[in-house]
């Protein structure tokens, strides 16, 4: 049993915003870490929702307690063993006023209560952009809180990258590797849509391996006719298929990004931007077109060894900062090392893909299109 001199006796993990592979893993480093430290660890259901709304629960009881045997063998598992949320947002929760409309309430204050009524001296939040927003207020409310940066898309800045990119951009890689041979058989086109809503790094990183043919970004807005003059001519060179690496988030100049479902209090749903972009090419190129929407299966399985390492590292590092005191940062990976950073600095900001990186210009010698 490790000293214990930061006055920490009970701390609470909890994951929110869409899951990604490798939040089991920082649960596990976590919980091992602050055991060892003796301290008590709960972890909160479904993001807030178990601290927040604790009558949803059988016997009132939304956090569960995070033991050793508990954690044991997760670290492999894909998704979150506390449940996520990347709706009901308790800083804008949609509900009925007197009249019937749907109006959004800050209702944080409520779960500060909850941290209260638990005795918990410390949450470490695992999560994306909107979940370390959120955990940044809390701070400001007087919580003692560590964050970890989550998101396949990798679009969070001041962290080289988040877990869970790297499964989803090689399971991305795999998938079109399997398209290719369907493809050139009937001498198709085929649409490969990948998650990626602020931020294509999911689309260029896994259509480059991939020997995509285009790839659309969000940061590049494309234009149909470029796209489609790029596939003739490399049709006219004899080529019998073609990839087209489309980002949820990628739209045509002068357009907007496809939504699906648009609701107070929830984040816009993406989708459809593989099929908009079938149906805007199909009169501009005589090969036939498919569209494949790789979607949540990216967000799915085992973590990959990077996933699962990086996951390790941060769980820990999280421990050991609030064992020095921290408060109000993320931790971030710079290499060789993990570093801290004030959480207000990462709120509300998109890394995106850099227009001038490396990969990118490798993409264009390697001859992939990007629409512009
Ligand atoms: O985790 C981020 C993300 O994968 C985005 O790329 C995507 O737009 C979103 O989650 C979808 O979330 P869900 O369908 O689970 O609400």
């Amino acid at each position: 049993m490790m000293k214990n001199s930061s006055g920490i006796k009970k701390i609470a993990i909890n994951t929110g915003g869409g899951d990604a592979p490798g939040l089991n893993a920082v649960i596990k480093a976590a919980t091992v870490a602050a055991l060892n430290r003796g301290w008590e660890v709960v972890g909160i259901r479904d993001g807030y929702n178990g601290i927040f709304l604790p009558e949803n629960y059988p016997n009132g009881d939304g956090l569960m307690n995070l033991t050793y045997e508990v954690v044991e063998d997760i670290t492999p598992l894909g998704g979150t063993i506390l449940g996520t949320t990347n709706r009901g947002n308790p800083m804008r929760y949609p509900m009925k006023d007197t009249k019937g409309n749907i109006v959004e309430i800050d209702r944080t204050d409520e779960i500060v209560a909850g941290f209260r009524r638990e005795k918990i001296d410390a949450l470490l939040a695992i999560g994306g952009d909107g979940s370390l927003s959120m955990a940044n207020v809390f701070v400001q409310k007087g919580i003692r809180v560590v964050g970890i940066p989550k998101t396949i898309d990798n679009d969070l800045d001041e962290t080289v990258i988040t877990f869970g990119f790297d499964t989803a951009r090689a399971f991305a890689t795999e998938s079109i590797d399997r398209l290719h041979t369907t493809a050139r058989s009937h001498r198709r086109v085929m649409i490969v849509e990948v998650m990626g809503r602020n931020a294509g790094w999911i689309a260029l990183e896994a259509g480059i391996p991939s020997s995509a043919d285009v790839i659309l970004l969000p940061e590049i807005p494309y234009d149909i006719n470029i796209v489609a003059d790029h596939l003739n001519k490399h049709f006219a060179k004899g080529r019998k298929h073609a990839i087209v690496v489309v980002a949820e988030g990628a739209f045509p100049a002068g357009g907007d990004i496809s939504v699906i479902e648009r609701e107070a209090g929830k984040m816009e749903r993406l989708g459809g931007a593989a099929e908009r972009l079938a149906n805007s090419l199909k009169n501009l190129i005589e090969n036939e077109i498919r569209t494949v929407n790789l979607g949540h299966l990216l967000r799915g399985g085992s973590p990959t060894a990077f996933d699962r390492l990086l996951s390790l590292r941060f769980g820990a590092a999280a421990i050991r900062a609030l064992e020095e005191g921290e408060n109000g940062i993320m931790i971030a990976l710079d290499p060789p090392n993990v570093r801290y950073v004030p959480l207000e600095t990462i709120s509300g900001k998109t890394k995106n893909v850099p227009l001038d990186a490396d990969t990118m210009i490798t993409a264009r010698d390697l001859g992939i299109c990007f629409g512009n």
